[in-house]
């Protein structure tokens, strides 16, 4: 496999490409939660408008792609980027329309007449099967509406389909300013890290993360486990976990984990147990031992809490991927809001992975004190995973 953390050097960036009077397709992602029909978090809006802003300063007429949520192949009304477009169209001085197809005459007509410093967005690339089977006649026809593609998803760079990968046999293709500070901060700063260099782990399942640990062991000079997942590793070392959520299936997976890993792996020294897995559930909090039938662990305890706070004040690369708790429930929530405070305060370099982390860190109000909060989800995973991105891979080398 080819580690990622240092393709961002080899591969051509907007700064290496002339866009005056040319037309752009630019693949964004912008697969935002939405409620009630409304842009609910526009976190990733705002990330692709350093990319945008300078493509229109540039002289271009820019065609914007996504895919938004898991419609199928199928037109989904709820599914449509619409929304989005009107948002951006209040976000931008540009003029930003919005066509009701991304490939086909409607599509090809709208690009046509699309002028310099203007925004075209197309409608949802997923209501077309072809976009995440790699369609190479979808991808043709996206192709067809620009003279040169720029890639500036990050979220997406993990899967290959049409509208990221299957584009770039067709146009020259180069990466966006939010791809290669991604790139920057989750591989090369990884790759070589200032130490101590921790990570803390957590999320409802150690089979997501395998990848991550195994990366990480040997780089990181601590590995800090929470969540849901350190109840595998719990019930891999012999103790009763009660009724919390455990992965039977990766339990030897865990036990070599915990021999490869040795004292660089930590788990939690104490635990919050509910009786249920409900907001007002009754909370205790109790050192690691026999969790007793019918209670679950669903927080890490204050001891953990502090020994991981020390850990992470002592850092000088910090990179956090997953709660430490359930922490949806305000009774359940305070070591990973607490954690989210250690890693603000500390002076380390601190890079947030995407996901329920990002939104932990954004609802504790401090993700303006880290350095950087990922835009992808299983994106940015499979780079901690040290796995090579295929939306990254496809395009230009330099
Ligand atoms: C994400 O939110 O992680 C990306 O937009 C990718 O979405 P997907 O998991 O549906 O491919």
């Amino acid at each position: 496999m080819v580690d990622s953390s240092g393709d961002m050097l080899r591969k051509k960036t907007v700064k290496d490409f002339d866009f005056a009077d040319k037309r752009v397709l630019m693949r964004v992602d912008f697969n935002v939660p939405l409620d009630g029909g409304k842009v609910a978090d526009d976190t990733r809006i705002q990330a692709a408008l350093p990319t945008l802003e300078y493509l229109l300063d540039q002289g271009a007429a820019l065609i914007l792609c996504s895919h938004l949520g898991r419609p199928k192949g199928q037109v989904l009304p709820e599914l449509s980027l619409r929304p989005v477009a009107e948002y951006l169209d209040k976000m931008v001085d540009a003029p930003v329309s919005f066509v009701e197809d991304c490939i086909g005459p409607e599509a090809e007509s709208a690009a046509e007449v699309l002028s310099p410093g203007h925004i075209l967005v197309l409608e949802n690339t997923r209501f077309h099967p072809g976009e995440k089977k790699n369609d190479p006649e979808m991808a043709r026809q996206l192709a067809s509406l620009a003279d040169v593609f720029v890639n500036d998803a990050f979220g997406t760079a993990h899967r290959a389909h049409a509208s990221n990968v299957g584009v770039t046999s067709f146009l020259p293709a180069v990466a966006g300013f939010l791809l290669e500070k991604e790139i920057r901060y989750l591989g090369q700063t990884i790759a070589n890290p200032k130490r101590p260099f921790v990570a803390i782990l957590g999320g409802a399942k150690v089979s997501d993360k395998i990848g991550v640990i195994r990366n990480l062991i040997g780089k990181a000079d601590q590995i800090l486990i929470g969540g849901g997942m350190a109840n595998t590793f719990f019930k891999a070392q012999g103790y009763a976990v009660g009724d919390s959520l455990v992965e039977d299936e990766v339990l030897e997976v865990a036990r070599k984990l915990l021999v490869e890993a040795g004292p660089a792996l930590r788990l939690p020294v104490d635990v919050v147990i509910g009786d249920e897995f409900d907001a007002d559930a009754r909370r205790k909090a109790m050192g690691m031992g026999q969790i007793p039938d019918g209670w679950r662990i669903l927080d890490v305890g204050p001891e953990t809490i502090a020994g991981f706070a020390k850990v992470v004040a002592e850092a000088s690369t910090v990179v956090w991927n997953g709660p430490m708790g359930v922490f949806e429930f305000p009774r359940f929530a305070e070591g990973t809001f607490e954690l989210a405070k250690a890693v603000a305060e500390s002076d380390a370099e601190s890079i947030i992975g995407g996901g329920d982390s990002a939104a932990a860190i954004k609802q504790s109000g401090l993700a303006e004190k880290v350095t950087h909060v990922s835009t992808g989800g299983g994106a940015s995973l499979q780079m901690l995973a040290g796995e090579a991105l295929p939306g990254l891979v496809a395009l230009q080398d330099k």
